[in-house]
């Protein structure tokens, strides 16, 4: 079984399906920290509703990046953490932190990459940006972090049709229904259980 940290920023609903899908989608792993960059993060309270021990860890109360990295990889080796899930987690790590864990980090981002990708385009905007262009099809993308902002190997990726009249807030949640919740859990199982010895597949 891996030790799964989970990474969040803000409402969790990516967290929530990790947790409803441990034992069952997700069985080679479990979440066994979650840590929030912002303080009162709802997330946080859906991981203490399941019992899983939870940190915060702040920027600006670090004083760098350094520091805040180092912050999070000390709490990742107390918890003796194995792989590591981005679930809207809004803050760009460094190779610093991604080196230390190269093919063991995951994120997940609400488009196709390489479209609507890289610094600037997180949450509400990537789907701003996605009907801005007039796209007819978006998705999610589930994919390794390396030291380039969302520029890791791709693991899956799902698509979602853009319909009319969708506003960011409607295709969001859309994309969250139909893709991230369902492809997050399929890929922190297929990395869990890959870590485990066997051949590592992209789904
Ligand atoms: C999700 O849509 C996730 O894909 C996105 O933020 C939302 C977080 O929602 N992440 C990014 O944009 C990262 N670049 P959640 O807190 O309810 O899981």
């Amino acid at each position: 079984m891996k030790r799964i940290a989970v990474l969040v920023s803000g409402g969790g609903t990516n967290l929530q399906a990790l947790i409803d899908a441990q034992g069952d989608v997700l069985h080679s792993g479990k979440i066994a920290l979650v840590i929030s960059n912002v303080e009162g993060a709802y997330a946080l309270q859906r991981a203490k509703n399941a019992d899983i021990p939870t940190e915060t860890v702040i920027k600006k109360v670090c004083g760098s990046q350094i520091a805040f990295e180092d912050r999070l990889l000390s709490l990742l080796e107390q918890y003796e953490i194995d792989v590591i899930v981005l679930a809207g987690f809004m803050t760009i790590l460094t190779e610093h932190f991604t080196g230390r864990y190269p093919g063991r980090i995951l994120n997940v981002h609400p488009s196709l990459i390489p479209s609507f990708c890289g610094e600037g385009f997180y949450g509400l905007r990537v789907h701003e940006a996605a009907l801005s262009y007039g796209v007819k099809v978006t998705g999610a993308t589930v994919h390794f972090v390396n030291e380039v902002c969302d520029g890791g190997q791709i693991i899956a990726q799902k698509a979602v049709p853009v319909l009319e009249g969708d506003t960011p807030e409607t295709l969001q949640r859309r994309v969250m229904e139909q893709a991230e919740w369902i492809l997050l859990p399929q890929a922190v199982e297929t990395v869990c259980n890959g870590l485990g010895g066997n051949e590592y597949e992209c789904i």
